[in-house]
């Protein structure tokens, strides 16, 4: 018998999520690898063993031994587009929008992205720490075990490092800050023109790409993450008022050269041809994706950037169309589902929330919905051999579920699901 950390057992359902192949497609994202009356040995913080209860039982001892029968156990969640370190907040904004004002009119007259800009430029790096730790504490707790972060919020080479600094300090860079929510930074420079640049946007580019992107993958070089191996992507908001296709090319070729992989917002609102251009970047992923052509579609599923959809955001626009999620699928899109955590489109920090609205409104099934917040999402962050299933050789980040079933995780709503989260093979909560 092997002495181990952690044995859990006699789990009613062990999802698994497995994928030895990376992301799911097509009729593999319908496919959630139930092990019945499963169990997992976890030793030195990650995954040794997944089978049966009767034969793990058999094979493996463990110092804490967790028998968790009447509950199912599935992965970590992995949120992959977030915006989660910001000040302020948007609730005025949230009136004017059901007054009738759109959310594209509010940043042309200077609000939206602009007003938390204008919060989180004043913002001191510990207020933005403080803030952002009291967010990841209720995603932790609703079942989100990894977040991608993303900056964008100060829009100049100081404010946008201390965005940085934020995210590092929150990913335990030296100190006692580190939360149990593995982070993954995004520079997201060129998310909106701030005020100063309005009116001679191509500048503002030109300071992204030649003062802002290497300062930025200077701080990578220096920071936790480069030793960690999680990557630090560059992404663009490619939509009208932000950057167009020619200027979101510009910044996302500019980060290539400088070997950074990158992500897009596209086609939230209008399509600009972003997708294409994800596709032909090489692009890890292409977010939002609301009103994609197929023509788009066919290119997406025919190539390997994930999909990344964020119905929080149609929710919280109160916007009756969504992404077609099911064409996507049935076209063979790797997709992956994400909060979009952030003060304006997304005060959402639920991934379980997040799948119970795709389930109705865009017609996935639970099994495709838990996938897209698992394997899916963790291949949306170039992350696929680490995290985002139950399988030996990957970290432990396991939630135990309250109910026996996993399909509760999207069947009910306002509730939260989890009853236990394991991060690296501890309970954090
Ligand atoms: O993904 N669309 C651009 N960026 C965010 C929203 C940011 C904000 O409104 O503060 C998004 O929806
Ligand atoms: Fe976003």
């Amino acid at each position: 018998m092997r002495r181990v950390d952690l044995l859990i057992h006699h789990a009613d359902q062990l999802v698994t999520c497995a994928a030895p192949q990376g992301a799911k497609r097509g009729s593999a994202m319908a496919d959630v690898g139930i092990i019945p009356d499963g169990a997992v040995a976890v030793d030195d913080g990650q995954i040794v063993a997944v089978g049966p209860s009767k034969q793990i039982c058999a094979e493996y001892t463990a110092r804490r031994q967790i028998d968790v029968y009447g509950h199912a156990v599935c992965p970590g969640l992995v949120d992959a587009h977030t915006h989660v370190v910001y000040a302020g907040d948007r609730v005025e904004e949230f009136e004017q929008r059901l007054r009738g004002q759109t959310y594209l009119e509010i940043l042309e007259a200077g609000g939206g992205i602009l007003t938390t800009v204008r919060a989180t430029r004043a913002a001191s790096l510990d207020e933005l720490v403080i803030s952002a730790k009291m967010r990841l504490d209720t995603m932790l707790a609703l079942g989100t075990t990894t977040a991608e972060v993303k900056t964008g919020y100060a829009l100049d080479v100081a404010g946008e490092l201390k965005m940085l600094a934020a995210i590092a300090t929150l990913a335990g860079a030296g100190d006692d800050h580190a939360h149990p929510v593995d982070l993954v930074p995004t520079f997201l420079g060129a998310h909106a023109i701030p005020p100063e640049y309005r009116h001679c946007p191509d500048d503002y580019l030109d300071e992204v790409i030649e003062h802002m992107l290497p300062a930025v993958r200077t701080w990578y070089h220096a920071s936790p993450f480069i030793c960690r191996k999680v990557p630090l992507f560059c992404d663009v908001f490619c939509e009208k008022g932000a950057f167009d296709l020619r200027q979101s090319e510009r910044v996302l070729q500019a980060a290539l050269a400088l070997g950074m992989p990158v992500k897009i917002h596209a086609d939230e609102f209008n399509s600009l041809g972003g997708v294409a251009l994800a596709v032909q970047l090489g692009a890890v992923s292409a977010d939002h994706l609301d009103v994609t052509s197929s023509e788009e579609i066919a290119q997406l599923a025919a190539s390997t950037t994930v999909g990344v959809l964020l119905p929080a955001v149609n929710f919280h626009l109160g916007n009756a169309h969504f992404a077609p999620a099911r064409a996507m699928i049935d076209a063979g899109v790797a997709i992956a589902l994400a909060t979009d955590l952030n003060p304006g489109s997304a005060p959402c920090p639920s991934l379980p929330l997040v799948m119970a609205i795709a389930c109705r409104y865009q017609k996935l099934q639970p099994a495709e919905a838990l996938n897209a917040c698992t394997i899916n999402a963790a291949q949306a962050l170039g992350m696929g051999d680490r995290i985002g299933s139950i399988e030996v050789g990957k970290q432990a980040d396991l939630l135990i579920l309250k109910q026996p079933d996993y399909r509760h995780l999207m069947y009910q709503f306002g509730v939260n699901p989890v009853a236990e989260v394991i991060k690296r093979g501890q309970t954090v909560l």
